[in-house]
């Protein structure tokens, strides 16, 4: 098969990539490992920056989310009791949309076919070669067969642990990485959420986040250490832990329910630089990895994506690569900023095990200063919905 861009993976940097490549006419193909099923299973982010959403809706595939997602104007951070509301919509004028990444990832999926985006799935051993050259190709194997896909360019949106940034020989990027000493346990449940808007909370037992997905569906997540397993913590344990970490406002109208799903992620910050190397380049989970505390994760996904399918399109509609030769250093230098705004975010939220009574003091001074300065509450009003692109 010849195409113009071989896409790897088809989570919400894949997806949205090639669409925005056929929506200008540019061929591309989605190679992936898994099923559509399984794709469609995973329960990821939640919160849509304007950044994501715009993608949505130029690619003219945005009217479930428009009917169904959740507009919010705001959300909260607690220390203990106290809870600090974040008016984002009137520190920022802007809006986030509570919109699940499986959702996202279904309407895309759904509108592939009729767009032309070919989407190959459950290929197996899917290895990239020559693109160090004009004429990089990718192989996979699927239903016993070798298949092999010629590019002109090569894009490597297989998260964390694809091939694509693997691929890259040691000699030419450096990682950049922060593991953190603890998880978040995360249960969705078809339950009303506990308040109107998400709730991050600080509590001596550890940080708690209550989210949701609809009016009638709620994701909650607790920090649990990273040797915790799934059977440590059966539903009714979870529930009890998380009313105890969440302030009375939240804690008193959280609804029980059936856990529809139940996983624990652990926490990271990780950079690879360059995003390119040769005919590939790096988009989404596969360059970078944020901790979820600010959910920056899907978002920087997005801008990714936006400005490589716009240096992409340059190149094959004018012979353009000025924007394809800048794309690494446009891309990080906003992942850069989200790295740090998550990271400030995960310090501030969480107990950490090392941490002394000189660290926690640190944690209640900044959240006071946050509750009583609006330049503060600005400050992380501008980050959370999304820094321009
Ligand atoms: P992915 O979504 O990881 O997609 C990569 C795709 O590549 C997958 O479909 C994968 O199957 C495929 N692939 C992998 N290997 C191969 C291969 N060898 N061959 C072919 N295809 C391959 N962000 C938030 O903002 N909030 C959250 O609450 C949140 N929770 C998360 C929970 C978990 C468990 C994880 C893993 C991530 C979470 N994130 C969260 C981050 C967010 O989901 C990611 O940033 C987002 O999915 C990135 O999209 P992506 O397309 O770059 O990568
Ligand atoms: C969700 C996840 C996050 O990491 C976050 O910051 C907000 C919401 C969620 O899954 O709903």
């Amino acid at each position: 098969m010849r195409t113009q861009v071989a896409i790897i993976g088809s989570g919400p940097s894949g997806l949205m990539l090639g669409h925005l490549l056929r929506q200008a006419g540019v061929d591309a193909v989605i190679i992936e490992r898994q099923s559509s099923e399984h794709v469609l299973s995973r329960i990821r982010a939640g919160v849509l920056e304007t950044v994501t959403t715009d993608i949505l809706e130029d690619l003219d595939i945005a009217e479930r989310m428009r009917a169904e997602g959740l507009p919010h104007d705001g959300f909260n951070l607690a220390d203990g009791e106290r809870l600090i509301r974040i008016d984002i919509k009137a520190l920022t004028g802007k809006q986030v949309m509570v919109y699940g990444q499986t959702e996202v990832t279904k309407d895309l999926i759904d509108a592939a076919p009729s767009r032309g985006l070919e989407i190959v799935w459950e290929a197996d051993d899917v290895a990239l070669h020559d693109f160090e050259s004009d004429a990089p190709y990718v192989t996979y194997r699927k239903d016993g067969a070798e298949h092999r896909v010629d590019a002109r360019f090569i894009a490597g949106c297989d998260g964390f642990h694809g091939p694509s940034r693997k691929a890259i020989p040691e000699a030419v990027g450096k990682g950049f990485e922060k593991v953190y000493p603890f998880g978040w346990l995360g249960i969705l449940s078809d339950v009303p959420p506990c308040n109107h808007e998400l709730i991050y909370a600080n509590h001596e037992n550890g940080f708690a986040l209550a989210s949701m997905r609809s009016m009638t569906r709620s994701r909650y997540y607790i920090q649990v250490p990273l040797s915790d397993k799934l059977e440590d913590w059966p539903d009714e344990k979870l529930w009890d832990e998380l009313c105890r970490r969440l302030p009375p406002e939240g804690a008193a109208n959280v609804t029980r329910g059936p856990a529809l799903e139940k996983s624990i992620a652990p926490l990271r910050s990780y950079v690879f630089e360059p995003m390119r190397h040769g005919s590939l380049f790096l988009a989404g989970d596969a360059a970078h990895i944020v901790p979820p505390t600010g959910a920056k994760g899907l978002n920087l996904a997005a801008s990714d994506v936006r400005y490589l399918s716009q240096a992409l399109i340059a190149w094959f509609e004018k012979n353009d690569g000025d924007a394809l030769a800048a794309y690494s250093d446009k891309a990080l230098a906003r992942v850069w900023k989200s790295e740090r705004f998550s990271w400030q975010l995960t310090m501030l939220m969480h107990r950490f095990p090392e941490d002394g009574p000189f660290d926690r003091r640190i944690q209640i001074a900044e959240l006071d200063y946050v509750a009583t300065s609006e330049t503060a509450r600005r400050a992380i009003a501008e980050n959370y919905v999304g820094l321009p692109l």
